[in-house]
């Protein structure tokens, strides 16, 4: 039976307004173990990377960025171990990624020797302020750099046909190059590389820094779905950074406008602001209906190995993994909590008042979402007292007793556990 409600989309015949839900999950990249790594103070060693990869293939993931293998010796190493030691599945597909320079794509050629399916990921910036500032080139010499590279890359491919080759092309900056200008990069890098739907090339829209709206990010996109050549053998992917706090909403929209494919990192890691939070688009299409292909159902572990690898921390109000996310303090939440629980029979849509998903779901207990505090009311410490010691008290009792709770809590100032409130009735009432 379905657990979660579907979205229903809006179908209001004037047309006035959007109509457009997600109704699959898209291609996921983890890109934590190159743009996450990147972005840390202290990258990870080669064995973090290593743990960090297994659990992304536990997860679900089939494609992986493994790395920059051109940028340092322990980029390079982590790949050259990852195929040695036989560490990647048959049905995952692993990427790497090199700056458009002849150098770096043959050092890149070099670390994936030997892999059975490897996506090599081209970049360059394609901005104006980036043409102009940075590399003092003009459209046409972009355009030929560009070029350049997707022609070495296909060459060197050919020459190792033990490997099932797939390409990638990122103009860097998308959301800030003009949309003809991405289009004509696009399609004159895919005239080289000659797609087929067999074996897609994926061209990737960065958002390297979020600068607008997501709407005005999913217009680009739309339009790059519309005028890319080869787009039946393209996978359209995108590539949010959160600069603006948008990249959930901008990579959602991005879906619905034709995008195939998201990159991104769990917990939202990455450079500055981060990459779009893999966990919270993914979990997002689960308590929607649709699952994500994606296993999130231990949640905890995920985010136990994460922060060890990362060493950073997740905030207690992070999306679906925060440590107070399921927990409700205010009387008012923790009485309409205790009705939807009382009232739900197991085949019934998931309903609960103020619980957007059962925490069951992402192998989270009960135990924390009721909490007493001085915001509390009677409800919570009724709820506490019947879950944990199994005792029931009349609708009077709960008043009464709850302004003894009270009176503690607000002498302390302190948040109260069940075991305390279960010692503070006995002591009021006598021994059970
Ligand atoms: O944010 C970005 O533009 C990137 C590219 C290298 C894809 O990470
Ligand atoms: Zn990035």
């Amino acid at each position: 039976a379905q657990k979660y409600r579907p979205v229903q989309p809006i179908d209001l015949r004037d047309r006035t307004w959007p109509n457009h839900t997600i109704t699959q999950p898209p291609v996921w990249l983890s890109t934590d173990l190159r743009d996450g790594n990147q972005a840390l103070a202290q990258p990870m060693s080669i064995d973090q990377k290593l743990r960090f990869f297994k659990l992304l293939v536990q997860i679900g993931f089939k494609e992986i960025e493994v790395g920059f293998p051109s940028a340092s010796a322990t980029e390079f190493e982590f790949v050259r171990r990852l195929i040695e030691e036989d560490h990647i599945p048959n049905d995952v597909t692993i990427q790497a990624l090199t700056q458009a320079r002849e150098t770096l794509i043959h050092r890149t050629f070099e670390s994936l020797q030997g892999a059975k399916q490897a996506i090599v990921h081209v970049y360059n910036a394609t901005a104006p302020v980036f043409r102009r500032v940075v590399f003092g080139k003009n459209k046409t010499e972009t355009i030929e750099l560009a070029v350049a590279a997707a022609t070495l890359i296909r060459q060197l491919a050919d020459q190792h046909p033990e490997t099932a080759w797939r390409f990638q092309y990122s103009p860097e900056v998308f959301t800030s190059t003009e949309l003809p200008f991405a289009r004509d990069i696009c399609n004159a890098v895919l005239a080289v590389w000659q797609p087929t739907p067999d074996a897609k090339a994926v061209i990737n829209l960065p958002a390297s820094v979020e600068v607008a709206t997501p709407n005005i990010f999913a217009d680009q996109v739309e339009w790059m779905h519309r005028h890319l050549a080869y787009r039946h053998a393209v996978a359209l992917s995108v590539h949010p950074h959160n600069d603006r706090g948008c990249s959930v909403a901008a990579a959602e929209l991005a879906q619905m406008a034709g995008a195939d494919r998201v990159e991104g990192c769990l917990f939202g890691n990455g450079e500055r602001t981060g990459n779009v939070d893999l966990v919270t688009l993914a979990m997002n299409l689960y308590t929607q209906g649709i699952h994500p292909g994606l296993d999130f159902s231990q949640i905890d572990q995920v985010a136990e190995v994460v922060k060890h690898c990362t060493q950073l921390p997740i905030h207690p109000r992070h999306p679906y993994i925060g440590e107070l996310v399921f927990t409700a303090f205010s009387g008012s939440h923790q009485d309409a909590i205790k009705k939807g629980f009382a009232q739900r029979q197991p085949q019934d849509i998931w309903e609960i008042p103020y619980l957007p998903m059962d925490p069951a779901d992402v192998g989270r207990s009960y135990e924390a979402i009721v909490r007493v505090n001085s915001q509390s009311g009677k409800g919570g410490i009724a709820f506490l007292l019947e879950r944990d010691f199994g005792v029931v008290l009349p609708k009077r009792l709960q008043v009464e007793f709850s302004q003894v709770v009270q009176r503690v809590m607000d002498s302390t100032g302190q948040e109260v556990t069940a075991a305390a409130i279960w010692q503070l009735f006995q002591q009021t009432y006598g021994p059970a």
